[in-house]
């Protein structure tokens, strides 16, 4: 890497002794899907990360550097992207990654290279889990974290019977297995599953309709992106709603487009880690800027883009200054961000944050989300992780 001219001259002329460390060119791969379902998903993370340096990046004492692939969401474009940025372009860190699909098919290459990777979106258990790696630390969610607690949060209100729906890849997968446990052990019933092919569903008539007949007391779905908006409103023009209520993995009504999704979207309770309308003084001054920026409230994806920003800053200026000490330094991650106390747990390098369940209500300017519930954060079990201490 190269050291600025202005930092090598004042460096000559100090002691070695009091040196500060030098300023450093960091280039930062951004590997996210900029096109298919998940391509608002992509442009908000962007969006988060470059106001996250914005805001913290004169605390990393660095110059950074972005370079944009599109992943398209699909694995081995992923795969390939990162290749390009590894080998070609020579980045110092990535960021990104949204589809649990691609997360999968980068991890190898992330670890064999020794790249760190700062996942901002993609829940894959696997890669905080069995396939953790020192170089792949989470600053969005996993999976299980999202869903684990809202099986017990939903019996607790009284909800037997559930019917399950969501896209047939990792993330849906893993989200209802999560959410299944969960309600499972808490006593309830599932009365039925289905999987949708994703990215290619347009039309989810035939499986509203085994909902509407299994005698549900309620549904419970992960959708995301263009997925969630046509889910949504096919549930309520398939006149569901009245009947079974709509329940889920919080991203299905995010803030990114719950607009587009409409009144259709009133009254859906979902579970997630971050909600604009969390009341914390973090949030109203990301919520600020955000808005100001962008013309537009953040969600959940701008939130992991600005957290991975400042955690990326936060190891530069502890002295981190190569792939190696950047890998190490962001595994000690620890503030108090928008969505509350946040920090990773070197166990398995994934986040640790709280969870909120919402409802979709009508507010003065819009749709907006009503927290009903904090439910406290809890690490991941280590899930067959094993990995030297940070240090
Ligand atoms: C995932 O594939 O892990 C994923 C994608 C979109 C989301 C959440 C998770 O909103």
């Amino acid at each position: 890497m190269k050291h600025t001219i202005t930092t090598a001259i004042f460096a000559a002329t100090a002691s070695l002794a009091t040196l500060p460390a030098l300023a450093e060119d960091i280039t930062v791969g951004l590997l996210l899907p900029y096109s298919g379902v998940y391509a608002a998903l992509g442009n908000d993370i962007e969006a988060g990360f470059r106001l996250g340096i914005e805001r913290y990046g004169d605390q990393a004492g660095d110059s950074i550097q972005i370079v944009t692939e599109d992943s398209e969401a699909k694995p081995p474009v992923g795969l390939a992207k990162t290749r390009k940025l590894v080998l070609q372009d020579k980045v110092d860190v990535i960021a990104g990654v949204v589809s649990s699909g691609v997360l999968g098919a980068v991890r190898d290459m992330v670890d064999g290279s020794k790249v760190p990777l700062i996942v901002a979106n993609a829940g894959n258990d696997e890669a905080t889990g069995a396939q953790c790696s020192p170089y792949i630390t989470r600053m969005s969610f996993s999976n299980q974290q999202v869903n684990r607690p809202m099986g017990k949060w939903m019996h607790d209100q009284g909800i037997q019977k559930v019917f399950t729906i969501a896209p047939d890849y990792a993330a849906g997968q893993q989200m209802i297995g999560a959410f299944v446990d969960g309600f499972t052990a808490a006593g309830g019933e599932i009365v039925g599953q289905e999987w949708t092919p994703f990215q290619k569903t347009q039309d989810f008539g035939p499986y509203l309709a085994k909902a509407k007949a299994s005698g549900a007391d309620a549904v419970y779905v992960f959708y995301a992106g263009g997925e969630a908006i046509s889910f949504v409103k096919q549930y309520d023009s398939f006149g569901m709603k009245a009947d079974i209520p709509l329940y889920g993995a919080g991203f299905l009504t995010s803030s990114l487009y719950v607009e587009a999704e409409g009144p259709a979207a009133e009254g859906v309770i979902a579970a997630l880690h971050y909600v604009p309308t969390i009341d914390n003084a973090e949030n109203a001054a990301f919520v600020e800027a955000f808005t100001a920026a962008n013309g537009r409230l953040p969600s959940e994806y701008a939130v992991h883009g600005y957290d991975a920003a400042r955690a990326l800053t936060q190891a530069l200026a502890a002295g981190a200054t190569d792939r190696e000490t950047i890998a190490q330094a962001l595994r000690g991650v620890s503030f108090d961000g928008p969505r509350g106390a946040t920090s990773i747990d070197p166990a398995t390098n994934n986040i640790v944050q709280p969870i909120y369940v919402y409802e979709t209500v009508r507010g003065e300017a819009g749709l907006t989300q009503k927290v009903l519930a904090t439910l406290p954060a809890e690490a991941d079990p280590a899930g067959g992780c094993a990995m030297a201490p940070a240090g």
